[in-house]
């Protein structure tokens, strides 16, 4: 019996600086005795649970089923642990694997070595029972993957029952020059509480990874909808049957995308082009507006919700130029935005004094090694109450499918396509 089955306890890697939001997710998927850890979780779950997580998860980065826990001292621990498991349960020899490893506080401290040595432990054991017969590695997109961790000395050998990071979603093929990461811009639109009220505009959308997650948040579209190989179907105790069941449930609750109500903008056509590639994998894109355009053409965006991601000022630009462009930002916001939610997801800091308005919030997360902060600004309210009102009657018209109902948002004055 593997340590999983003993005690179903299973630990999720999540993006630095999102453990408790991480764990709040988990809780609602089904996670129990959640326990927060360095960069992840360890929880409680059942098949259903596990399987849950691993398909709908926006915030996590991947779940791992610990096999064995044993003291390793040396890389022949390492060796004798392998030929102890038997791997041709977990995985066919025709299938490939990989293993990622972690030391930290041990006598082993090269991981790599570490890795190298139980990869050959591994193969050693299926030339042992399978006639001279070994599986391949594949360190880019291997069938099966296992994670190594030892610290102090104790090792643990998990199956990641993620496979590839859960970060991919598969729809972004194309990035532009900063992209975000796909969980920190789920994790925002998360914070933000947008749930459909009005419309959300991302003005600076770069390759529109918050645009796929708003829709995908807005959609119920499961983030793995695009995957089809889970590290979980390796599980010895796979159950096909449940996780045929909960993916048809799950998909069930999938609704479609009101016109009008996803915006985003840019003002370089290129990185629209991969905007639009990019939301073109996922359903219901045909409902999201992108423009290209600065958003300083704009002439007013009010009652609505303002996500987005300005150039950092690190990678893109300098410093100086990109305080300008946030002090035009604020300007804008306060000017043109009434009754607007802002909330501003900016790799510097130091940029926030540049916007010039009261932030209400200020949270810091991570894009990758990047230490950043998303604000939150209030701009005064307009008539959002009316705003809303239009809107839910214009998805009672749409649930009741009338062909001839008045377009969503009033786009007036409006010009440039917003
Ligand atoms: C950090 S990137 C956004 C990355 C995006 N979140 C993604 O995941 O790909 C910043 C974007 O701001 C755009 N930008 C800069 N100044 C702008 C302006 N005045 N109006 C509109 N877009 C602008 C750049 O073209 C760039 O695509």
């Amino acid at each position: 019996m593997y340590e999983y089955q003993k005690d179903n306890v299973f630990f999720a890697q999540v993006p630095g600086m999102m453990e408790t939001i991480c764990q709040e997710e988990l809780i609602e998927l089904g996670a129990a005795d959640t326990k927060i850890a360095y960069r992840g979780i360890y929880f409680k779950a059942d098949p259903v649970s596990l399987y849950r997580i691993n398909y709908t998860s926006r915030l996590t980065s991947r779940v791992l089923a610990p096999l064995i826990t044993f003291p390793c001292r040396n890389t022949n621990a390492l060796l004798k642990i392998a030929d102890k498991i038997e791997w041709e349960k977990i995985f066919p020899v025709d299938k490939t694997f990989s293993i990622t490893a972690s030391v930290a506080k041990s006598t082993i401290n090269n991981s790599l070595y570490a890795s190298q040595c139980l990869k050959d432990g591994i193969v050693d054991y299926f030339r042992k029972v399978s006639g001279g017969i070994r599986p391949d590695v594949n360190t880019t997109n291997p069938d099966v993957r296992f994670n190594l961790y030892i610290e102090k000395d104790v090792a643990v050998i998990s199956l990641d029952t993620s496979g590839e990071s859960l970060h991919k979603r598969g729809y972004r093929l194309l990035a532009g020059e900063a992209p975000m990461q796909e969980t920190l811009a789920a994790a925002i639109i998360r914070l933000s509480k947008w749930d459909g009220e009005n419309t959300l505009w991302d003005c600076m959308c770069g390759s529109g990874t918050i645009l796929c997650e708003a829709l995908m948040h807005y959609c119920r579209i499961p983030a793995q909808t695009l995957r089809t190989n889970f590290g979980f179907f390796y599980m010895p105790d796979f159950n096909k049957e449940i996780w045929e069941t909960l993916k048809e449930e799950t998909d069930k609750k999938i609704r479609p995308l009101p016109k009008g109500l996803i915006k985003g903008s840019d003002k370089s056509q290129k990185v629209i082009e991969v905007a639009a590639d990019n939301l073109s994998r996922l359903p219901f894109t045909e409902s999201v507006e992108l423009a290209c355009h600065p958003f300083q053409h704009v002439k007013q965006f009010e009652n609505g919700t303002l996500i987005t991601n300005p150039p950092y000022g690190i990678r893109m630009g300098e410093l100086e130029e990109v305080k300008e462009l946030y002090t035009e930002l604020g300007d804008f916001i306060k000017q043109k935005c009434k009754g607007t939610k802002a909330f501003i997801y900016m790799g510097d800091p130091v940029l926030r004094k540049s916007i010039g308005l009261k932030t209400s919030k200020r949270v810091p997360l991570v894009n990758g090694k990047l230490e950043g902060v998303l604000v939150q600004i209030d701009s005064y309210e307009g008539s959002k109450k009316k705003y809303y009102a239009e809107y839910k009657a214009e998805e009672e018209r749409q649930k009741n499918n009338l062909k001839t109902s008045p377009p969503l948002f009033k786009e007036g004055k409006k010009r440039g396509g917003l």
